[in-house]
């Protein structure tokens, strides 16, 4: 196979932002009252006689283990890892002071009435969720493709659930869809007996990218007679799309225009903030739309669930990340997009392919008009080059540092978040050219002068003479993807 040259970097840039600057605006604009009050504090504190003697490295003072604890979470880092709380901080679980702002400040953001900070993972958000929404023998419908937690939850709250499924996978990237149609039938089906659901609990926004408009979802179920009025999403994957121009408008917390016509309504999302934004690991938001007693119910499932010793850092960093996202998003997203459509473009000018590479997003003739696809989640398809995605995958990381997570036998997710830079675009597509010639070669439609015979059985695929055209190379890299040995003689 013979693959382009790379071609030159690319450069994404941000938008100009150097045109009529506001300056009172420009200071005000990355505000971040908890990370500062971290930064303040840790520059404040001596030494605790309260708890935690890593903060600031205190315990490993003359321990021939500090440089491993350097390299890890550098001195600078365990000076933020500290424990100091009520008047100096503010308080996790019922703070008034900068913990609250900055949750204020990021309900702002996502257009929320009110955001909780959890520090233990969406896992222990959707458990917090759950325990406020939920109560024993409740009849609640839930996307069978939900997070294990929101299954486990329900569960040990003596939900009463009900799952709904798929309608239709795509074999090759392994995506699922759920279908409207299902989701309202459901939901009537449970009214005329009686029983009607109580809550909903859906997922929002796949790894692989499917991504389901929630506003149009919740306004069509309630037009259509549903007497459901309290959902929760897990948007686990979805905190960035606020700020993706097709995708904001898809996102839980924009049901809000809902309200006006249903004021009982109870919208409630999770997101895993790390998976998507600046944000440390296990930074984890809870945002709600309702009433103030809702957000009541969920700082007291809070404060039952949480850990009580919050981490500061991961507090830290939703702060920061939050300010980041206002400021930079916009232009990060554009950035993300750009990265993918390049690639898409280039990988098919390196493999020579255009057919079947990329696959497809959505199912041909697509009536799920209420699912989206992320352009910023690609998925390749590697079946007909020779080489499986498994190797693909093993061949990323060992030689070239690159790693991918989900994989199907075919089929390979890169997931151009805001992290992925243009360099990081280049060195993804030198290293899957590099992996593309190394692949095998054949000489498309070529006559063979040996037989080729893939043991067992021992029957030759190929004899002199045959023509090697593409369904033959395809049957025999299947043959050797099955395990058998495939002779050349
Ligand atoms: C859809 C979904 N919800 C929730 C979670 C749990 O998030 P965390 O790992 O932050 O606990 C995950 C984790 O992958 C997820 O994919």
């Amino acid at each position: 196979m013979n693959a382009s040259s790379p071609t030159a970097p690319i450069i994404v840039k941000a938008p100009d932002s150097s045109s009529k600057i506001n300056i009172a605006h420009e200071i005000n604009r990355y505000e971040t009252p908890l990370a500062d009050a971290v930064i303040n504090l840790s520059h404040e504190l001596s030494n605790s006689f309260h708890a935690l003697p890593i903060t600031g490295g205190s315990s490993l003072e003359g321990s021939l283990l500090k440089n491993k604890y350097d390299e890890i979470f550098g001195m600078q880092m365990l000076r933020s890892e500290m424990t100091i709380t009520g008047t100096y901080f503010d308080s996790f679980f019922f703070g008034n002071k900068v913990i609250s702002e900055a949750e204020n400040l990021a309900a702002k953001l996502y257009g929320a009435d009110g955001t909780l900070f959890v520090t233990t993972g969406t896992t222990v958000s959707n458990q917090i969720a759950i325990d406020a929404l939920c109560e024993r023998n409740m009849r609640v419908l839930l996307d069978k493709s939900c997070h294990q937690s929101m299954h486990f939850a329900l569960r040990q709250h003596g939900a009463v659930v009900d799952h709904l499924l798929p309608i239709w996978r795509c074999e090759k990237s392994g995506k699922n869809i759920w279908s409207l149609n299902d989701l309202l039938t459901l939901i009537l089906n449970a009214q005329h007996a009686g029983a009607p659901y109580e809550l909903i609990v859906l997922n929002a926004h796949s790894y692989d990218g499917m991504v389901y408009d929630l506003p149009q979802i919740i306004a069509y179920l309630l037009q259509n007679g549903a007497a459901t009025r309290t959902f929760l999403i897990d948007e686990a994957w979805g905190a960035a799309n606020y700020f993706q121009k097709d995708l904001k408008s898809l996102t839980a917390m924009r049901a809000r225009f809902l309200f006006k016509d249903h004021p009982q309504l109870k919208i409630v999302a999770t997101q895993s903030a790390h998976k998507s934004l600046s944000c440390l690991r296990q930074a984890s938001m809870i945002h709600y739309c309702g009433d103030t007693e809702l957000g009541a119910r969920l700082k007291l499932s809070r404060f039952k669930f949480h850990t009580t010793s919050p981490s500061y850092p991961i507090l830290a960093s939703l702060d920061l990340a939050r300010a980041q996202m206002q400021e930079e998003g916009e232009a990060l997203l554009i950035r993300a997009s750009t990265l993918s459509t390049y690639f898409c473009q280039e990988i098919k000018n390196l493999w020579h392919m255009t057919d079947n590479l990329i696959n497809e997003t959505m199912p041909p003739a697509n009536p799920f008009v209420y699912a989206h696809s992320d352009p910023t989640k690609v998925s390749i398809n590697v079946d007909d080059l020779g080489i499986s995605a498994y190797d693909v995958k093993d061949k990323l990381f060992l030689n070239h540092g690159i790693y991918v997570n989900r994989i199907t036998d075919t089929s390979l997710l890169f997931n151009f978040h805001i992290g992925i830079t243009a360099g990081a675009t280049e060195n993804l597509l030198r290293a899957l050219q590099d992996i593309g010639l190394a692949s095998e070669q054949w000489p498309s439609f070529a006559n063979s002068e040996n037989f080729i015979i893939s043991y067992p059985p021992g029957v030759p695929i190929i004899v002199p003479g045959d023509a090697i055209t593409p369904e033959i190379q395809k049957y025999i890299r299947k043959m050797k993807r099955s395990g058998a040995h495939v002779f050349y003689a």
